[in-house]
């Protein structure tokens, strides 16, 4: 049975991963300078705003799933069904994110070696290039490695890999002693001069809809400044909700789930914003390496040893968010087949003998392949921030409409400072969502659109509950 440190151990194996390891260095070097380090901070509030209510609407419905099963419990089917299709965006598109990062560390780890990995197999083909403000081709077909990650996960979840808890601690010590370390050891290489200009690109970067509301642009137009830098960063705390997951495994799930997923996120927090501090101070900003800042940073300061510590650590937190992530999809799918909105017999096939919903799996690992392999990782990790964002911004108007409607309904956990709390969590969320390039709202609302095209054409009609009325 699982005790509130064991979740909180289960948070951290979901969370940290590409975003600190690789984002940092985008986001530093074309958006926020040293200023990086208020992002997380401001990240960091907007993820405990959402938390706690994700605590409270998790306590309300303690049995295992997501966003989406507390939804459908509580408010309904198209809520549940937005929310569902939402959280689909977020972790296939996460999962394709997360597998680029897992190839930047891989190519920097076999670099070490002396080995290069053929650069026609090492990227996606065409990339954002800041200084232009627009695409451009790499040069690149494929992100290879990305896409053999995927699949070997893929191979893995559909056999049924049980994330062991004893396994996701062993990784999650890796991972936190690999992050302990460049603390510990980038402290004495920090130079505070660095530090100045704080912040070169300004505190905020908020736009509407691709006019400038507040700060700088960048090249090509989208936001730049602190508050852009926190709309990416915030990829780096994406997975604490994967705590919930585990609920039917918890000793006392009412308590230890909320405790879990907020544990978790202070945790990862506070090693983030001091991270983020040692980079800026290591490395002028606009010299962090945009692929794998964190290991470089210490290759540039010939520091052999670290460097490649560093890279295991990060192949291996990255390898372990992966899978987790690759884990959720599938089972989210599973949730709303089970109800009748996707198609019981892909999505909600179990394998006679692995007992995993294999298709779905597969599915989903070939979806995550082919996005990992052909797109960029900053196009990704921004469709992903907008689409959990969102998610953010319904489950804390969700929390608002149940203290209203049921204010009797039992909440073993309730979010504190009410109404502050949900209210704050809409309105950063929906700030981070407005520091995000315009393209992003666009493409979010072309998923839901689809989403909607589903419901109405398929789901609302095949759904136990609309067959039940149909009856
Ligand atoms: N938070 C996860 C990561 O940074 C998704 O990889």
């Amino acid at each position: 049975m699982l005790t509130a440190t064991g979740l909180t151990s289960l948070g951290v194996g979901a969370i940290i991963g590409t975003g600190i390891f690789v984002l940092t260095g985008i986001a530093a070097h074309d958006k926020t300078g040293p200023a990086l380090i208020l992002s997380f901070v401001v990240a960091g509030l907007a993820c405990i705003f959402a938390a706690l209510c994700y605590a409270e609407f998790a306590s309300m419905v303690p049995i295992a799933g997501s966003a989406y099963t507390y939804a459908y419990a509580t408010m309904g089917e198209l809520f549940a069904w937005i929310i569902g299709w939402d959280l689909l965006l977020e972790y296939t598109v996460a999962s394709a994110t997360v597998a680029h990062g897992w190839s930047h560390y891989f190519q920097e780890f076999i670099s070490i070696f002396g080995l290069e990995w053929p650069k026609i197999l090492a990227k996606a083909p065409f990339d954002f290039d800041p200084a232009l403000g627009h695409f451009v081709t790499t040069g690149a077909m494929i992100d290879l490695p990305a896409v053999l990650a995927a699949l070997v996960v893929t191979v893995l979840l559909v056999r049924g890999i049980k994330e062991s808890a004893t396994v996701n601690n062993v990784m999650v010590a890796v991972k936190l002693a690999v992050v302990a370390l460049v603390i510990v050891v980038g402290a004495f290489y920090v130079n505070p001069e660095n530090w100045t200009p704080f912040a070169p690109f300004g505190y905020t970067g908020i736009s509407f809809f691709g006019h400038l509301i507040h700060g700088q642009t960048g090249p090509g137009g989208a936001p730049v400044g602190m508050l852009a830098g926190a709309a990416i960063i915030f990829f780096a705390y994406i997975g604490f909700d994967a705590v919930s997951t585990h609920a039917e495994e918890a000793k006392n799930p009412k308590k230890d789930i909320p405790r879990g997923i907020i544990w978790s996120l202070v945790l990862c927090t506070v090693l983030y914003i001091a991270v983020s501090a040692i980079i800026t101070g290591m490395v002028p900003y606009d010299q962090i390496n945009i692929d794998a800042p964190v290991a470089s940073a210490f290759d540039q300061q010939g520091l052999g040893w670290a460097h490649f510590l560093i890279s295991i650590g990060a192949i291996t937190g990255i390898s372990s968010v992966l899978l987790v992530m690759m884990l959720s999809q599938p089972r989210v799918m599973l949730a709303m087949a089970r109800d009748g909105l996707v198609s019981e017999k892909v999505f909600g096939a179990i394998h006679p003998k692995y007992r995993t919903p294999w298709i779905g799996t597969i599915v989903n690992g070939l979806v995550v392949a082919t996005l990992g392999g052909l797109l960029p990782l900053r196009l990704l990790a921004e469709l992903v921030n907008i689409g959990t964002l969102l998610a953010f911004v319904m489950v804390c108007i969700a929390v608002l409409i149940m203290r209203y409607r049921h204010p009797e309904a039992e909440r073993p956990f309730r979010a504190p400072f009410f109404p502050l709390i949900p209210i704050l969590g809409i309105a950063t969320s929906l700030l981070l969502m407005l520091s995000l390039p315009v393209e992003n709202w666009y493409r979010l609302g072309g998923w839901l659109l689809i989403g909607f095209a589903i419901y109405f054409g398929y789901g609302k009609a095949h759904s136990y509950i609309g067959r039940r009325a149909a009856a």
